[in-house]
């Protein structure tokens, strides 16, 4: 299924599209401008187990990493992406990334 993921700075989240509309949302709070902390991953019902959650995953990561954010990731979801994606390990805050090696 095609989805796009984009920031929504105004709702603090990411939320993921298809062509039926919103999909889900990765909810997260910046602190000081220079951290993001993914705090709830929320899927529709109606979407679950189709890889939206992923994409929500992976688009805000990726954009996360781009701006150059530390990246905390308490949901537990983004936290099982990241441990299956190591690759986004260096953009862990730092205190937090022994945790996850
Ligand atoms: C968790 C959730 C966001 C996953 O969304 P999704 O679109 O179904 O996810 P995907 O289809 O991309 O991937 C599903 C994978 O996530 C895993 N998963 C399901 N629920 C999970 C959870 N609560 N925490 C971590 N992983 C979960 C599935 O086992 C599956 O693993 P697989 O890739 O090995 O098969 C969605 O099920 C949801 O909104 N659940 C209710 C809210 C919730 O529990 N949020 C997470 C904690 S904040």
């Amino acid at each position: 299924m095609a989805t796009d993921v984009r920031d929504n700075p105004d709702e603090h989240r990411y939320e993921a599209r298809t062509d039926d509309g919103l999909a889900g949302f990765a909810e997260y709070q910046l602190v000081r401008g220079d951290r993001i902390i993914f705090t709830h991953t929320e899927v529709d019902p109606k979407f679950e187990g189709q890889g939206i959650g992923s994409a929500l995953a992976k688009g805000a990561l990726d954009d996360a990493r781009e701006r150059g954010l530390q990246i905390v990731p308490i949901c537990p979801f983004i936290a099982r992406y990241v441990h299956r994606h190591p690759e986004y390990m260096p953009h862990l805050d730092e205190r937090i990334r022994k945790a996850f090696e």
